[in-house]
Formats: C-alpha cells, structure tokens, sequence
C-alpha cells in the first residue's frame, strides 16, 4: 500500500484548525522530493559522471568550496535530502513499530539524528578553513584510523548490500521454483512501492556515513583523501553503482508519484509509468557504471 495522505487535522490550543503532522509530512516529501530532483541529480551528475568518486579529493573540495555559491549549494542539498529522508523513515516506524513506547523511542531518534547531523554537516561546510585544513595542524590531524573506520563502515554498508541482494535473488529463484509469483503476487505498484521504501532507507543510511566522511575534511587533508581512497576499491565500486540505480530508481518513481498524486492519468498509467522508471533508471545507471569501471579498474 502506497503511504497516503491522511485527511484529519489536529486542533490547536485555540481550536483553530492546524494540519496533522502526517500531512504536512506527505506535502514535505513532496516538495523536498521536487527539489531533490534538480539538486541530488547534478550533484550525482558532477560526483559520478564528470568525475568519479575517488577523484572527489581535498583538492576537489576545496577548489568547490572557495566559492560561498557552492557551499550555499551543498548545504541546501544536504538540509533537503537529509530531512527529506528522515522524515521519509516515519513512514516505516508507524508500519513495523505498534508498540507505542518503541514507536516514540523510535521517532525521537529520527529527530535526534536529524539534529545532531544538521549541526555536524552545516559546521563542516560553513566552517572549513582550505589553509588550516591543508596544513593538517588540528589535533586530530595525524589520526589516520579515523579514515579507516569510515573506510570499514564503507565496507559493512557494501556487505549489507551485497547479502540483500543474494537474499532477493535467492528468494526470487525458490518462489520460481515453486511455481510462484517472482516476490509476492501484486500489481507491479506495489513492487514500485517496495522498491521505493528500499532505496529510500538505503540512501538514507549511506548519506550518514557520508555526511561523517565529509566531516573529515576539517580534519586536514591527510585523513581527509586516505578516506577517499576507499571510493576506489574494487570491492566497494559495486556498491556504489547500486547506489547510483537506487538514487535514479528514488527519482524517477517519486516522480511518478507525483504525478499519480497530482493527475487523474498518473492513477491510469501508474502501470507504464513504473516500467518507465524501471527502464529509466537501467538506462541512466548504465553510463556512470561504464565511467566508474574505467576510472578503478
Ligand atoms: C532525488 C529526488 C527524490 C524524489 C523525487 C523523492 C520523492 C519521494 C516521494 C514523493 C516520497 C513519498 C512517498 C509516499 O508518500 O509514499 C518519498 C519518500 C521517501 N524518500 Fe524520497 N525522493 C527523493 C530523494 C530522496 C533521498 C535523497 C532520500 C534519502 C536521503 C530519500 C528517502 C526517502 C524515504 C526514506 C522515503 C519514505 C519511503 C516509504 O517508506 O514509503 N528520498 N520520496
């Protein structure tokens, strides 16, 4: 089931009427799903086609960084895609968390994080100094195994990937054999809708560990490329070409959403619409991977 608008509104202490929470909720993804669009794409377009991810060096970011537009840029990118899915995630709290404690432990930590990374990605980007940082003179400066712990968690966010993907494949062939239907038997809306909440949460948990190892550029230079170097691993580069497929697929159903949202005909095409994405997100993935393979390997 598609996550729906819901039609209640809370009152407030001076009973006007004030809009729920879920509804604002659901017109926020919206508009953050409509910005995201233009700023999650270019910044993939520069990050994983004009350059690749390991070319994203110190020097790469500083060059960016000395003009106060592209800061601007990266912070609004990063306010929208970060709240975006983090208020994305309530919908997967109310629908496998019924206990209310768990649920209001649950949803403090969505706003926890959203706040405590809020602060650390918009320190980072409107407090880096390229002359300090090139220096590497900060008292964290020589600590190179920071770098190899975001390096490691590259890796166990790689290895998760990876065992979901056996998992589904694995699951598809027993359901075959069976003589079933690949997943479960459903319209294709809801392979779309399942597809969606998995990449959804799966770039949420990569742009957290990537918003750390951004962080690491004001820790100097040094820790900042040993950490980049990761990007570069053959191990790794699957990875981040799914990451790629997962944020076109994200895009292109969100648009289609919107429009089955917004337009009676999206209802009717919603069919041809998911296989539009489908084949969309193949045919806009395939580049990057091509440019990737021949960058690394
Ligand atoms: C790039 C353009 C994007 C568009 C057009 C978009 C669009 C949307 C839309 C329309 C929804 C609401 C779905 C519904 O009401 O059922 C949604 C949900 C969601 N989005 Fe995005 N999004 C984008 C990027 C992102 C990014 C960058 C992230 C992660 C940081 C993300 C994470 C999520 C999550 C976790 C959900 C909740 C899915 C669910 O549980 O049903 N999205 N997105």
């Amino acid at each position: 089931m598609m996550a729906s608008i819901t039609t209640g509104r809370a009152r407030s202490g001076y009973g006007a009427m004030a809009p729920s929470a879920d509804r604002l909720a659901w017109y926020f993804l919206r508009l953050s799903g409509g910005l995201l669009v233009i700023l999650a794409l270019a910044h993939m377009f520069i990050t994983h086609y004009l350059n690749v991810p390991s070319e994203t060096t110190f020097d790469f970011v500083a060059n960016r960084w000395a003009n106060p537009l592209w800061r601007t840029f990266d912070w609004v990118l990063l306010m929208a895609a970060l709240w975006h899915g983090l208020i994305g995630l309530r919908y997967s709290v109310t629908d496998y968390i019924r206990r209310a404690g768990w649920r209001v432990f649950a949803l403090s930590l969505v706003w926890i994080t959203g706040l405590v990374f809020t602060g650390m990605g918009s320190i980072t980007i409107f407090t880096f100094d390229e002359a300090a940082a090139r220096d590497n003179l900060g008292p964290l400066a020589g600590q190179i195994w920071i770098a190899q712990a975001i390096g490691g968690s590259l890796f166990v966010f790689a290895i998760g990937t990876y065992l979901g993907a056996l998992a589904l494949v694995l699951w598809v062939a027993r359901s075959f054999r069976a003589g079933g239907p690949p997943i479960y038997s459903g319209d294709p809306g809801q392979y779309a809708w399942v597809m969606h909440r998995a990449t959804g949460i799966g770039i949420v948990f990569f742009l957290l560990v990537h918003i750390i190892d951004i962080m690491l550029i004001g820790l100097g230079q040094h820790i900042y490329d040993e950490s980049v170097e990761f990007y570069g691993n053959v191990f790794l580069i699957p990875m981040e070409i799914a990451l790629v497929g997962a944020v076109i697929y994200h895009t292109l159903n969100g648009l289609r959403i919107m429009v089955i949202d917004f337009w009676e005909m999206g209802t009717r095409r919603q069919r041809q619409l998911f296989w539009a994405a489908l084949i969309g997100s193949v045919v806009l993935t395939l580049p990057s991977a091509i440019i990737i393979f021949l960058a690394e390997l």
